[in-house]
């Protein structure tokens, strides 16, 4: 299946959801996961959040979240299924282009997971935002695939997959002072759509708002 770089990324999204991915697969990112067993819960917001795996994971676990994504379809599924665990006051969904608007915050931790898109996706413009919503000391966390995985076609055009170095200068955007904790390559196992094994490059930045 090809893509259109030039396709609106609302309904891009919104037909990916409708007929390509039409469920949640639950699962908490795993670098997350770990990161987030060193901070002290409190308030987050998921840029990018889909299905709200890693809101609901992070509501589960003290945090009081915020999921935003384009996909009005994923935000409503999301939404749902907060509320099919009890969760509706820990795990809120809005539907946004980040592109165009962000919650303003301030957030103890802020999550771009994945947040790669093959039509039109401001990274650089939304991580910079991303950091100036952060409470003094508080965290972004950002996971990104540094490389096609081998079962991506080829003729798939447009998705960047960046270095540590773009992520560090698309947060350094804006003129809020951080400190970079964490900026390293890291491989992940996964399973590819028909099963087969391979071995994954994710880039992994932590950076902390600076408290002055
Ligand atoms: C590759 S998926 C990653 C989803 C999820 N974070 C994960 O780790 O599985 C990228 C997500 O970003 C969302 N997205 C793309 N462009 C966006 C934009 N401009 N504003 C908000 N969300 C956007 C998509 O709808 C999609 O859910």
């Amino acid at each position: 299946m090809t893509t259109d770089p030039t396709q609106d990324p609302a309904s891009f999204w919104e037909e990916f959801y409708l007929t390509r991915r039409t469920s949640s697969n639950g699962r908490v990112t795993g670098a997350l996961q770990q990161i987030a067993a060193g901070l002290t819960p409190g308030t987050s917001l998921d840029l990018g959040a889909s299905h709200g795996d890693d809101v609901i994971w992070l509501a589960r676990h003290g945090w009081t979240a915020l999921g935003c994504d384009i996909s009005a379809v994923a935000v409503e599924r999301a939404r749902i299924r907060a509320a099919e665990l009890g969760l509706a006051e820990q795990a809120a969904f809005q539907c946004c282009d980040l592109s165009l608007a962000m919650p303003d915050g301030p957030f103890d931790l802020v999550t771009a997971l994945y947040l790669q898109s093959p039509v039109t996706l401001q990274r650089a413009l939304i991580l910079g935002q991303a950091v100036a919503r952060l409470r003094p000391g508080g965290h972004l966390l950002i996971v990104s695939h540094a490389a096609p995985p081998p079962w991506t076609p080829k003729a798939t055009p447009s998705t960047v997959f960046p270095s540590l170095d773009d992520e560090l200068v698309s947060i350094a955007t804006s003129d809020v002072p951080f400190d970079v904790i964490e900026a390293r390559v890291v491989m992940r196992s996964a399973k590819g759509p028909d099963g087969q094994p391979a071995s994954l490059k994710d880039n992994l930045v932590l950076v902390r708002r600076s408290q002055t």
